[in-house]
């Protein structure tokens, strides 16, 4: 399975090909467009979202409901495309034209514009920023989305919700299922668990908001119901644990990835960290603890992962930065493009797809995977070999 995006922020659509996923896997439209939908909300998103409703179009790959093995294409239309047809347009640009509006020579500190202009030779850096911008993360959700089904129909769950933000911590009780953290922190404003902290994250992301500025946190994905040892020890670009940090440090403004306990580990003693392995008729193999987040050597436990993102402030400042404009070499203040305070929310749901996604790669390359019934009955098989085992 992989799959590409192409589209700019403010362009005609953004375009998402798939290739990989099996034949014979239901699939509606309704199902993608419940993560596109996820992805738009969230406390303290700004005024952008409510321009756009992300709703998808599906082009290929899927007929009657049903995938066909062959490569499947999404389409998120841009609304507001029809405001910008003559700042992002294809066509050659009419002659007694003067200047193009909008054009971007002050670059951003924390964007993509200064080190893409620079390495494309972009000078108007709205080239750049287009493309760089975080919109592409709704191609990324439109991904996952098929991803999750396969996943799904296979008994695999993800879900995504929020640790922290701005240095405010939302803990959550180790015992809950995945069922259970899906349901609270969908009914959050800022999708995560203790109320409390939750009334004190908004409050951090109005004062933010009020003082120009902007905030970050931590995002964290649960997944229940991976097989054990997906992925493999065998060779280095093999570990799925590291399939899945590359892939989360890919996510636009994230700076760093934790498996279970993570930095923590660190600071303990082995046996403080390391989860001692059990076996009951009912359960089969199973750990005391899940310090590790699910995974040894690469490959899964069996126990459900448990991975964590930062995300770093948004780079986007009412309340401006210093940079120097390319044609004048001036210091400036760096101006605003719409911006929002705090997307942690969202970017919880985005890092909840690009997860699904790795995983549904992962079990699409140890199981035959052409046609959906066969792979299904390859992974029911292969769980009761690895439970006899
Ligand atoms: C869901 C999501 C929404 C984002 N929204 C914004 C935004 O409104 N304004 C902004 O400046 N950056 C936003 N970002 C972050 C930038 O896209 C990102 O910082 C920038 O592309 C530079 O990449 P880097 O931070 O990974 O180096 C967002 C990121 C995510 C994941």
């Amino acid at each position: 399975m992989r799959y590409l995006t192409a589209g700019e922020s403010h362009g005609k659509q953004l375009t998402t090909i798939i290739e990989g996923i099996p034949s014979h896997l239901p699939l509606l439209r309704e199902q993608i467009n419940e993560s596109l939908i996820r992805r738009q909300g969230g406390y303290g998103r700004g005024k952008r979202m409510q321009i756009e409703k992300d709703l998808v179009e599906i082009t290929s790959g899927v007929r009657h409901g049903y995938t066909l093995g062959s490569p499947i294409t999404l389409v998120v239309s841009n609304d507001d495309f029809k405001h910008w047809t003559d700042i992002m347009g294809e066509d050659p640009l009419p002659e007694d034209t003067q200047k193009i509006r909008r054009t971007v020579t002050k670059p951003r500190p924390g964007h993509a514009d200064l080190n893409g202009g620079m390495k494309y030779g972009h000078r108007d850096m709205r080239n750049v920023l287009e493309r760089s911008s975080a919109r592409e993360t709704a191609a990324r959700v439109g991904a996952g989305a098929v991803a999750k089904v396969l996943l799904k129909e296979l008994g695999i769950e993800v879900t995504g919700y929020v640790r922290e933000i701005a240095g405010i911590v939302s803990d959550v009780d180790e015992n809950l299922t995945l069922q259970q953290r899906r349901e609270i922190s969908e009914a959050s404003p800022v999708r995560t668990f203790d109320e409390k902290a939750a009334e004190k994250m908004m409050h951090a992301i109005d004062e933010a908001k009020k003082e120009g500025d902007s905030i970050g946190g931590v995002t964290e994905v649960y997944v229940e119901g991976m097989p054990p040892g997906i992925g493999s020890y065998v060779q280095y670009d093999r570990k799925l644990d590291a399939k899945i940090a590359g892939s989360v440090m890919s996510i636009n403004a994230y700076k760093g990835v934790e498996f279970g306990i993570g930095f923590e580990a660190a600071r303990r003693n082995g046996s403080e960290v390391h989860d001692e392995i059990l076996w009951s008729e009912e359960r089969g193999y199973y750990r005391r603890t899940n310090r590790l987040g699910g995974f040894e050597g690469g490959m899964t436990t069996g126990m459900p992962i448990v991975v964590k993102g930062v995300m770093k402030p948004i780079p986007t400042l009412y309340k401006p930065l210093q940079s120097v404009d390319i044609e004048t070499k001036e210091p400036f203040n760096a101006s605003i493009e719409r911006s929002d305070s705090c997307a942690v929310p969202a970017a919880s749901v985005v890092m909840e797809h690009i997860v699904a996604f790795e995983l549904a790669k992962a079990i699409t390359d140890e199981f035959p995977a052409d046609y959906f019934p066969r792979l299904k009955r390859a992974v029911d098989d292969y769980r009761k070999e690895v439970r006899e085992f």
